[in-house]
């Protein structure tokens, strides 16, 4: 999960990264009394998930109180690449003399956490990366060393930062790499990263992004979400705790066991491509032991999804048995209707491993109207195609 700047300066304070004062509001008018609690100038900063801001307009400076809403103002409701302003930082105004660059990320490719760091901050970094990578120093971090005061030193010389900062830029360097891990980030990283004219070291700029597996250990992190933002079957979906993600196809997939929703979608779109490219829905793995609950969750979400004409329910009975799903979905089914929620669709349903047959037969028994099986993985899924295309 990205963070929101606002969001990253929170927790660079909170672990002693230096930084100025800043509140986010969402009217021009707000702008007013903040920018006098900020001692009567600001930077008016859109709060936007993407890089750039600056260079888009998104970044200006407030002279004074009156100035700081007219900022607001232009700023708020402004599109970013894409991207609504609804948010404004007003932050503290730094007298800027240099500005570098720092950040830690997880370099999977090398399999190990990665330090960058720069004299040659701010706006253009993207650029002296890509001409002038030799200003750009990148140091390994060794997980269970951390940066450690030496390691920071190897840094800051690393990327020939002056002598006179050395121990401010050090200290910065341990301060957030005690972020990146307390935080159980993936990436952060200060650009810019100043000194200003009287010589201090400052952050002025953070991106943070969040390790989403971690979440079950950082329980404050659910309110850095932004619940606006999130796709509202997605964010239904974790609520019931479902590991769903939704696609932009037809047929939706309710399958148990990651490896196996992840073949029933080629083998959807393969089979999609003969009626006329219907394609999946969505990824929805129920995991192991498909209880009724679990079943009427899964169905409940791929069935709001108007996008979805036909449901392919893809089961390979292992320690959970085929029939104690079968019996899941008869009585999801049961569970939908007396909640009122219409199902309407039809289900294709295909049982296959550990009790397949006795599964087989209680669906038989039940005889659902919108309940079809087929006994193969491609003729199942060429059915519920062929029934998304014909809807
Ligand atoms: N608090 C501040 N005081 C003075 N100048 C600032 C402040 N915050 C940002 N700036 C200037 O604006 C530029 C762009 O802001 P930044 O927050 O880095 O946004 P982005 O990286 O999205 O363009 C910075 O490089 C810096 O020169
Ligand atoms: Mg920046």
């Amino acid at each position: 999960m990205d963070l929101f700047e606002y969001q990253a300066r929170d927790l660079f304070a909170k672990h002693g990264v230096p930084v100025l004062a800043g509140e986010v509001i969402d009217t021009p008018e707000a702008a007013r009394e903040v920018t006098e609690r900020l001692g009567g100038r600001a930077v008016v900063k859109a709060q936007v998930k993407v890089g750039g801001r600056g260079k888009a307009g998104g970044v200006k400076l407030a002279s004074d109180p009156a100035d700081a809403v007219e900022k607001a103002g232009q700023i708020l409701g402004m599109d970013i690449k894409g991207h609504t302003v609804h948010k404004v930082m007003l932050a503290q105004t730094a007298d800027i003399a240099e500005e570098y660059y720092v950040s830690y990320l997880l370099d999977r490719t090398n399999r190990t956490f990665l330090a960058m760091a720069s004299v040659e901050g701010g706006m253009d970094i993207e650029e002296v990366a890509a001409t002038k990578p030799e200003a750009l120093a990148k140091i390994p971090v060794d997980a269970n060393d951390g940066v450690t005061p030496e390691k920071a030193r190897e840094i800051v010389e690393a990327a020939k930062f002056p002598a006179e900062l050395h121990d401010q830029i050090s200290e910065v360097l341990q301060t957030l790499w005690k972020t990146f891990i307390a935080e159980d980030a993936l990436l952060v990283e200060v650009n810019p990263l100043v000194k200003t004219g009287d010589g201090k070291v400052l952050a002025l700029d953070g991106k943070v992004s969040l390790d989403a597996n971690a979440d079950f250990r950082q329980p404050e992190h659910d309110a850095l979400e932004d619940k606006s933002a999130a796709d509202p079957l997605e964010a239904l979906a974790k609520a019931k705790g479902l590991n769903y993600v939704k696609l932009d196809g037809e047929v939706g997939i309710i399958g148990n066991g990651a490896g196996l929703v992840m073949s029933t979608l080629d083998v959807v779109a393969y089979a999609g491509e003969a009626h006329g490219n219907v394609k999946p829905a969505n990824f929805l793995d129920i995991g192991g032991g498909a209880s009724a609950e679990v079943m009427a969750n899964g169905l409940e979400v791929i069935l709001g999804d108007a996008d979805v004409k036909s449901v392919f329910v893809n089961v390979f009975g292992g320690i959970t048995a085929c029939d104690a799903v079968a019996n899941g979905i008869v009585q999801a089914l049961e569970l939908l209707k007396s909640k009122g929620e219409e199902v309407n669709k039809p289900l294709v349903v295909r049982l296959d491993g550990n009790n397949a047959e006795l599964g087989r037969k209680i669906l038989t028994d039940a005889n659902h109207p919108l309940v079809q099986q087929v006994d193969t993985m491609d003729g199942a899924a060429d059915r519920a195609a062929e029934l998304a295309a014909a809807k």
